[in-house]
């Protein structure tokens, strides 16, 4: 039911695109800045009229600002299921189309074209995936962009832990027959083939690598201890230089390191490596090409990203800069959490990160993952970041490990903010929220609260 919905609104899209321009508003995420290049590469081709813009959230403000007339539609890539009930006012003028994945609210309207897997019983897929499909659908010819979609949902994964399952997993097979996507077994390790050992290690945080991971100069200390040279003939060795005798000792090595650290899945440095079949070399991992253009949303800079997505390659040697410096604000942030861990408070129930204004809102989504992946904390209960947002706002990430099955992060945000009067949202185990700065004390005291509740509940 879901494709044949896809096929339908891809003919309504069609019919009105002869005679409106379209404005499309996505995330900057990773999964978001994929979705709109999707979209984008298909109304280039069809030599159709359009405007992008790249949003941290679809907020009433945004909305505002759009200033839609009749003659524009408005096309929703990784938002706005959360947010129906802002678009009342533009759907009694114009259309509007939701390709997203996020929990939807309950709202119809004869002028919404609303696609989201859960709203047809589907499990979860990104929003780049359903993009995909809607592009295909229009034309084949946008086949091609099966590896976009495919970055998407390993971004996506990754970062809010659902599974590689379903449709996203069919897709994935369906990218490895069209030979656009190749996957290997590995070591998961940044920059396998592009970068020295050393900085591969350093750079892994997921993988996290305690004592590792953010120090080069104890990465350089780990190979030396383990007899791994990192220069061979005055050249830095890259992982796919080590011999298979180096790279097993490089792997047990790093589990051992994750055993002592007590991380309940230790092995899983080892997983699947998709790559991008014919992209640069510097691009082709999946992963890495996720992270870059992470680095650039979170960063601001949307038009390298898509401009990358889009395949004008002449914009890599700017990502990898936005990248370097990205990783160094990160660096920075877990800097300052080592060195202030007053500023973390621990309840019965969870871990807040009490940032302030030390850590960039559009960071501690991130930051948090990491500490979730990293054991700095007690990953036995969810962890929630709160940093200073603009307009006297808090932004808060939650994040629980996959682990804790009978928490749905999701629900307790939504339930919180419906309390506060505020906006949230996101998914069992990566949610987040926008509240106004004086009711900080209170989302702690209702998140922990409804987290106590859901927990006894369970005990029963
Ligand atoms: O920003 P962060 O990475 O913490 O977001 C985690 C999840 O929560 C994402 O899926 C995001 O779309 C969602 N979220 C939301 N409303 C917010 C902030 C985040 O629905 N105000």
């Amino acid at each position: 039911m879901f494709l044949d919905e896809i096929e339908r609104f891809t003919k309504i899209l069609k019919s009105l695109l002869k005679e409106k321009k379209a404005k499309i508003i996505s995330h900057l995420d990773t999964d978001g800045l994929l979705s709109a290049s999707i979209l984008a590469k298909m109304l280039l081709r069809e030599n159709f009229n359009f405007e992008l813009r790249i949003v941290k959230q679809l907020t009433s403000d945004v909305i505002k600002e759009l200033n839609l007339s009749k003659k524009e539609i408005l096309i929703l890539t990784d938002l706005g299921s959360g947010q129906l009930l802002l678009l009342k006012e533009i759907l009694d003028k114009t259309q509007i189309f939701v390709l997203d994945h996020h929990e939807p609210v309950k709202f119809t309207h004869l002028n919404l074209f609303h696609l989201n897997p859960l709203i047809f019983g589907e499990p979860e897929i990104s929003s780049s995936v359903i993009c995909y499909l809607f592009t295909k659908a229009f034309n084949l010819k946008n086949t091609d962009l099966i590896d976009l979609a495919i970055v998407g949902a390993v971004a996506d994964e990754q970062e809010e832990k659902w599974e590689f399952k379903g449709l996203a997993e069919k897709i994935l097979k369906e990218a490895e027959l069209l030979g656009k996507i190749s996957v290997l077994k590995g070591l998961r390790l940044y920059g396998r083939s592009t970068r020295p050992i050393h900085k591969s290690l350093a750079y892994s945080f997921d993988p996290f690598i305690p004592g590792i991971s953010g120090s080069e100069s104890q990465a350089v200390q780990f190979l030396s201890e383990l007899g791994i040279k990192i220069k061979e003939n005055d050249e830095w060795k890259k992982l796919k230089d080590l011999t298979l005798e180096e790279q097993k000792k490089l792997a047990s090595a790093i589990i051992v390191e994750r055993l002592r650290a007590k991380h309940s899945e230790a092995e899983d440095i080892f997983g699947d490596i998709y790559s991008m079949v014919g992209k640069p070399e510097e691009i082709q991992n999946v992963r890495e090409f996720a992270t870059l253009l992470n680095a650039c949303g979170r960063t601001s800079n949307f038009d390298t990203a898509i401009r990358l997505c889009l395949g004008d390659f002449s914009a890599i040697e700017k990502s990898f800069e936005i990248l370097t410096q990205y990783r160094k604000m990160i660096g920075e942030s877990l800097d300052w959490l080592r060195k202030n861990k007053k500023s973390i408070l621990e309840t019965k129930f969870a871990n807040y990160i009490l940032a302030e204004d030390k850590i960039p809102e559009t960071l501690i989504g991130t930051t948090t993952s990491i500490v979730l992946n990293s054991n700095l904390l007690n990953t036995r209960k969810p962890i929630f970041g709160l940093a200073e947002a603009a307009d006297g706002k808090i932004k808060i990430s939650a994040r629980v490990s996959r682990d804790l099955k009978q928490i749905n992060l999701r629900d307790i945000i939504v339930d919180a903010v419906k309390q506060l009067g505020a906006e949230g949202g996101g998914h069992k185990e990566a949610a987040g929220a926008l509240i106004p700065k004086a009711k900080a004390k209170e989302f702690i005291k209702i998140v922990d609260s409804l987290l106590g509740e859901k927990i006894a509940s369970k005990e029963v």
